[in-house]
């Protein structure tokens, strides 16, 4: 399946255009007869490809004791992290999406890569209301996720948790 690569530098309606045709193609991409791995990988792919603001993206997923790093795209990073601890951490605790403009500004920011300047954290949580993990995306330039990334990531991992990862 080839996904349409759309140029980011196109205002804003166009980052909903993206998100509303990445979701319309996650629908037809991921599938909860195929493994898990196989579909957390596909998904940070068509997330890289849709967007060149993200720098990495990836999964660190629960094993009840920490985090661990799963499928991702971009360079080599952190492979654990303790719940509460860094950005990803602190979102699993809080089981609450964390959005920093400035990762120097984060007390305790995880710098896996000297480039992040931004980065976006969300939790996924299961109907149980168990963490499976967390998603994490991250950019070379500051300020690059906003209200509507957060809205449409969020829609994006509960569609993830509750439809895929079943
Ligand atoms: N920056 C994250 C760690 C993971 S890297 O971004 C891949 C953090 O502070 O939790």
């Amino acid at each position: 399946m080839i996904l349409k690569e759309i140029d980011i530098t196109e205002d804003i309606n166009s980052l909903e255009e993206k998100y509303k045709l990445l979701i319309k193609q996650l629908k037809e991409l991921l599938n909860p007869n195929d493994h898990e791995l196989s579909n957390l990988s596909n998904l940070t792919s068509a997330l890289k490809q849709m967007f060149n603001k993200i720098s990495w993206v990836g999964f660190y997923l629960y094993d009840k004791e920490e985090l661990y790093l799963g499928p991702f795209q971009g360079k080599v990073a952190c492979t654990t992290i303790e719940i509460g601890k860094g950005v990803c951490g602190t979102a699993a605790v809080k089981k609450e999406t964390i959005v920093v403009p400035d990762v120097n500004n984060f007390p305790g920011h995880i710098a896996c890569d000297s480039d992040s300047k931004s980065e976006i954290v969300l939790p996924l949580i299961k109907k149980d209301g168990e963490l499976f993990g967390v998603l994490d995306l991250d950019s070379c330039e500051y300020n690059s996720f906003n209200e509507m990334d957060k809205i449409y990531l969020e829609e994006i991992c509960k569609f993830l948790v509750e439809e895929i990862l079943i």
